[in-house]
């Protein structure tokens, strides 16, 4: 059945199956499946046509291979509507009254190889309206509302080979640029996609809007480079209008320093910092040199630091085993012009030790607390003071805040009703203070903090 060829395919379609239903079934068989079939349907071993229907046939499913129901009374398309007829290669849903198709509509029809929705008043189509539809090759939703529709909707569709959108007008805004870009890189034949809006574009052809290639920056999230390694944390850094990332890969023994290529315009091997267990590399910059601290799970964590005659990381220190014995996150922070960071230690006996630099190195400055397995530290400016959050195993989040004239942190506070974070991070937005916490059991929450010395739930 072709797609291409106007209004006529629906009258041309319906006729030829209810030319196959008439003529090709014994008679016997007929009368039997017949007592089955509603009133408003034709049914044959093989086929199902209903006009003015308003439910989906639920004879025995048999070898029914093409389903069509026209003229129905029907609004939705639902989840799972059709899965009790897997064997379906055709279904035709032409004229009816449908506005919505809901996410796994066809779930369960491996074998449909044809769908036409046409003369409807689709409107909405959820981002995994066609999920699961592998074999599809021909898809109409001719003569419908369709204005927009879901970024990525037809991913999963491999076998397509020819899309009818025909009479229908899409607002060719930002939000189309997707089906833009999708429609210079389908190999399927795909019918014009023709524009109602912005004005600018009225009557003109989604293919032809010119503004997408410079227009529309989007916050939609693409895949720009895949790293086949396993990792378990990853930081970036920027140094002399480069930029970089470290990430720690433990199964490789490896702290793999990546930096941007600026001709290839993806990340390229930098350097590789090798160890045993390397649970975490964090960059640290100071006067325009570079270090990374290597949390290991064996044998002590170390510094780095980048030497520009050998170019390479070497060896700077060590950072004293007896403190560290599972660290779990390291988080880099100023106070008043000097540079300290804190290893989070999620061992049992484990000190989260804040450390400090003297302008020769890094030396331990402040142990926190011991025996609570701390998973998370978050550095935060509050009003002018500083701040440590730290979230732990066995206890809730606990605050600390620095005093300025011993110069230490001390407690000051907790996040009641939160125990067992695994990590907390802060974020401003129009001058807000906000902490997001992640927990393995029980809710993670959003948090703003109220100015008070409190937190609000969100
Ligand atoms: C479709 O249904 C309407 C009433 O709902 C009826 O008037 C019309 O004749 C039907 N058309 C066909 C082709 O059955
Ligand atoms: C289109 O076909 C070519 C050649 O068969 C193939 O290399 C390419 O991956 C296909 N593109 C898509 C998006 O399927
Ligand atoms: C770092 O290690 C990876 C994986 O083993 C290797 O492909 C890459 O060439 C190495 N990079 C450098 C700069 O040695
Ligand atoms: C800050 O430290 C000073 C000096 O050690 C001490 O007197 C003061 O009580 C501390 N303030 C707080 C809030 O702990």
């Amino acid at each position: 059945m072709a797609l291409r060829g106007g209004g006529g395919a629906l009258g041309l379609g319906l006729g030829l199956l209810l030319l196959s239903a008439a003529c090709l079934i014994p008679r016997s068989a007929q009368v039997r499946r017949l007592a089955r079939c509603p009133a408003t349907c034709s049914c044959t071993k093989e086929s199902i046509i209903c006009v003015g229907s308003s439910w989906v046939p639920r004879i025995v499913p048999g070898d029914i291979s093409s389903l069509s129901l026209v003229n129905g009374t029907f609004s939705e398309i639902k989840d799972r509507m059709f899965s009790h007829l897997p064997s379906l290669q055709l279904l035709l849903l032409n004229s009816n009254s449908f506005t919505v198709i809901r996410d796994d509509a066809f779930a369960g029809l491996f074998h449909l190889e044809y769908l036409f929705i046409e003369g409807n008043k689709i409107e909405t189509i959820s981002r995994n309206a066609f999920r699961g539809l592998r074999d599809l090759t021909h898809l109409s939703l001719a003569n419908n509302h369709i204005k927009a529709l879901p970024r990525d909707v037809f991913s999963d569709l491999d076998s397509l080979i020819e899309l009818d959108l025909r009479g229908n007008k899409f607002e060719c805004d930002c939000k189309a640029k997707w089906l833009y870009l999708w429609l210079k890189m389908t190999n399927s034949t795909v019918s014009d996609v023709l524009c109602i809006g912005p004005p600018e574009y009225q009557e003109k052809k989604l293919n032809d809007v010119t503004s997408f290639d410079y227009g529309c920056t989007t916050t939609d999230f693409v895949v720009h480079q895949t790293l086949p390694y396993q990792s378990v944390s990853v930081d970036t850094f920027n140094s002399k209008n480069d930029v970089f990332v470290a990430i720690a890969q433990p199964s490789m023994e490896n702290c793999m320093v990546l930096e941007w290529d600026h001709i290839e315009m993806n990340f390229r091997s930098y350097d590789n910092i090798t160890g045993q267990s390397i649970v975490g590399c964090k960059a640290i910059l100071i006067d325009d040199q570079v270090f990374v601290v290597v949390a290991q799970l064996f044998g002590g964590s170390h510094i780095y630091k980048y030497d520009e005659s050998w170019t390479k990381f070497v060896k700077f220190q060590d950072i004293e085993v007896s403190r560290i014995s599972k660290p779990n996150d390291i988080e880099l922070f100023q106070i008043d012009d000097e540079t300290f960071f804190i290893i989070a230690d999620s061992s049992k006996a484990g000190l989260s030790t804040v450390y400090k630099w003297n302008s020769k190195g890094f030396y331990s400055y402040q142990s926190l607390h011991e025996w609570f397995r701390d998973t998370d530290a978050e550095f935060v400016d509050i009003d002018g003071k500083s701040h440590l959050i730290l979230s732990s195993r066995s206890q809730v989040p606990l605050i600390l805040q620095w005093n300025k004239s011993s110069k230490k942190f001390v407690p000051h506070g907790d996040i009641p009703n939160m125990e067992d974070v695994l990590a907390v991070k802060s974020f401003r937005m129009q001058n807000n203070l906000y902490l997001s916490l992640t927990r393995f059991i029980g809710d993670s929450r959003v948090m703003r903090w109220n100015g008070r010395r409190k937190l609000d739930d969100l």
